[in-house]
C-alpha cells in the first residue's frame, strides 16, 4: 500500500494533532519509547477495550486477569527466556554502536538489486538458523557492510544478547535479588493458571486474558510504534486437552482474524504467515501479518504452545499444575493455544488504515484534507456539537445536548472560528460525526450532522442524536 514517506506523515500528524510523543522530548527524547497524548490515550483504550470485551464478555469461557509485572526471577529460567530470548548482535569498534546481526543485513539488502538481496537473505537465514555466529560475522564482511555512524566496516564478533531489562529489589544492594521487567504477558497467565481454574471453576476448555506492558532493550527498534523498548501486550492462553489442540488452533486463527476484519479493515490488507521453523515449545505457529506502510509484518502471533510452559513451572516450582479432567476421568498438563497482539502495533495498524490524505479541489479552488477514518467504536471522540454562534442561545442548546450524549459516548465541544474549520480539525482527529446547532434547530429542534468519510450533511432531530452515535458504535 503506501511507503516510508507515508510512514513519515503519519509520525508528523500523530504529533500534531495529540496522539503519539517521543518519550521525554524536551530531552530529545528516548529512543525507541513513546508517550500516548490526549488522542491516542483514548484510541490505545478503545482498542483494548475492545479487545478485552471480545475475549471476556463475548465468551462464557474466557475470564481476564491483571498480573504485576514483577515475578519470581525463577519464572524467567523456567519459561526459557533467561536462556534462549536473546538475538545474535554485532558492535562497530569505532562507533560502538551495536547492531541485531539480521537488521543489519536487511538494512544492507534493501541497497541491493531484487535477486542479489534475494540471495543475502537466504544465505543470512540460513546461517542464523544453524547459530552459525563466526559464518555470519564473514558475511557481513565479505559483503563490506559498514556502520551507518562511523561508516567503517571494524566489527567485533558475532554474541548473543539478552534482551529482557533487570534491575534489583530489595533495599540493601548485597541482598538484592535480580528481577526481570517482564518480556511478555503471558507468564503471568500460566504462574496463576491453577488459582483461576480452582477459584472460578474452570472446566476445559477455558481461557485466561490479560492487557499489560511488556518491556524488550531491543536494539534496534524501527517503525515508530512498531517495534518498541516499552510497549503492550493482549494475550490469551486457551487451556486445552492433550490431542485437541490442533482444532483449536485452526479455531483461534480463524477467530482472531474475524476481529480484525470485523473492524472494518480491508482483507486484503491481511495475510497469514505461517511459521516454518518452529520454536522449541510449539507443534504450530503462525503471524497475522497487516500492511504496514513498510510493508506486510507480525501484528499478531497464534502459537500452539504444546504443554511446554505449564510442564516447565511445574518442574522448577515443585508445585503440581494438573488439571482433572472430569469427562475422561484424567489427570494431565494442559495444552495450551496462545493468541498475542501488540497493543501498540494494533494502534499503528488502525492509524495506517485510517489516515488518508484526500485531494478536494475543484475548477474553482485548490483543496484538501487530511482526514482519520477511524470506525466510529475506536475513534477517540464519536461526535463534536459544535455552535454556528457563540450567542442567540445556541451554545446552550449544545451544552444540553453534550450533557445528553457525555455519559454514553466522548463528545467534544467547540465555539470558536468558522463551522468549514471546526470540521477539518475533527477530520484530523478522526472524529466520524459533527453536529451544528444554528437558528432553525430554536424553531423546528432538527440539527445539521455531517458525516465525516463523505463530508455530506443531513438535518435531522436534535432527539435522534444520541441513539445515531449509539447504533454506531454497537458492534456486539
Ligand atoms: N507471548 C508470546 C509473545 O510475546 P511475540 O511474537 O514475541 O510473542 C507478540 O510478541 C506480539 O507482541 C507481537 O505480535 C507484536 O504485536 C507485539 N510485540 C512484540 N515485540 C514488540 C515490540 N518490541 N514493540 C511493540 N510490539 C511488540
Amino acid at each position: 500500500m503506501a511507503n516510508d514517506t507515508t510512514l513519515q506523515n503519519i509520525i508528523a500528524h500523530c504529533k500534531e494533532y495529540g496522539f503519539i510523543f517521543q518519550s521525554s522530548e524536551i530531552y530529545d527524547g528516548l529512543s525507541a519509547v513513546y508517550d500516548y497524548g490526549q488522542y491516542g490515550a483514548e484510541l490505545k483504550k478503545n482498542i483494548r477495550d475492545h479487545w478485552w470485551k471480545s475475549m471476556t464478555q463475548m465468551h462464557d469461557n474466557i475470564v481476564g486477569i491483571d498480573a504485576a509485572i514483577f515475578m519470581h526471577p525463577t519464572v524467567w529460567k523456567a519459561s526459557g527466556h533467561v536462556d534462549n530470548f536473546s538475538d545474535p548482535m554485532i558492535d562497530n569498534k569505532d562507533s560502538k554502536k551495536r547492531y541485531r546481526v539480521d537488521h543489519l543485513i536487511e538494512g544492507y539488502a534493501e541497497t541491493l538489486g531484487k535477486e542479489e538481496a534475494d540471495a543475502l537473505l537466504q544465505n543470512m537465514d540460513a546461517l542464523l538458523a544453524a547459530e552459525d555466529f563466526a559464518g555470519l560475522k564473514k558475511l557481513i564482511e565479505d559483503n563490506k557492510i559498514k556502520c551507518g555512524v562511523s561508516g567503517t566496516a571494524n566489527w567485533t564478533d558475532v554474541r548473543q544478547f539478552n534482551l529482557m531489562f533487570s534491575t534489583e529489589m530489595g533495599s540493601v544492594a548485597d541482598d538484592a535479588d535480580k528481577v526481570y521487567l517482564r518480556p511478555e504477558t503471558a507468564q503471568g497467565i500460566f504462574v496463576n493458571f491453577l488459582n483461576v481454574q480452582k477459584t472460578g471453576r474452570m472446566k476445559i476448555p477455558f481461557g485466561i486474558a490479560q492487557t499489560g506492558k511488556a518491556f524488550r532493550n531491543e536494539i534496534v527498534a524501527r517503525g515508530f510504534i512498531f517495534r518498541m523498548r516499552e510497549f503492550e501486550q493482549m494475550e490469551m492462553q486457551f487451556f486445552v486437552r492433550p490431542g485437541t489442540q490442533k482444532e483449536w488452533y485452526e479455531y483461534w486463527k480463524e477467530a482472531r482474524m474475524k476481529w480484525h476484519l470485523d473492524l472494518g479493515i480491508s482483507p486484503d490488507h491481511y495475510r497469514f504467515h505461517d511459521h516454518v521453523k518452529l520454536a522449541h515449545y510449539a507443534d504450530a505457529a503462525c503471524d497475522i501479518e497487516y500492511d504496514f506502510p513498510m510493508g506486510f509484518k507480525e501484528v499478531e502471533g497464534i502459537h500452539s504452545r504444546t504443554d511446554f510452559d505449564l510442564k516447565s513451572h511445574q518442574q522448577y516450582s515443585g508445585k503440581k499444575l494438573t488439571y482433572f479432567d472430569t469427562e475422561i476421568n484424567q489427570h494431565y498438563i494442559p495444552y495450551v493455544i496462545e493468541t498475542s497482539i501488540g497493543l501498540d502495533r494494533a494502534v499503528m495498524l488502525v492509524l495506517s488504515e485510517a489516515y488518508k490524505e484526500e485531494d478536494l479541489s475543484t475548477a474553482e479552488k485548490q483543496d484538501s484534507r487530511v482526514v482519520l477514518k477511524f470506525p466510529p467504536l475506536l475513534a477517540p471522540i464519536k461526535l463534536a456539537v459544535l455552535p454556528l454562534l457563540k450567542k442567540d442561545g445556541l451554545p446552550e442548546i449544545a451544552r444540553e445536548l453534550m450533557n445528553e450524549c457525555r455519559p454514553y459516548f466522548k463528545c467534544f465541544y467547540e465555539e470558536k472560528d468558522t463551522i468549514g474549520k471546526r470540521y477539518r480539525r475533527q477530520d484530523a482527529i478522526g472524529t466520524p460525526f459533527c453536529v451544528t446547532i444554528d437558528h432553525q434547530t430554536k424553531e423546528d429542534q432538527t440539527v445539521t450532522i455531517r458525516y465525516r468519510d463523505s463530508m455530506t450533511q443531513e438535518r435531522i432531530p436534535l432527539s435522534a442524536v444520541k441513539d445515531m452515535v449509539m447504533k454506531t458504535i454497537q458492534v456486539y
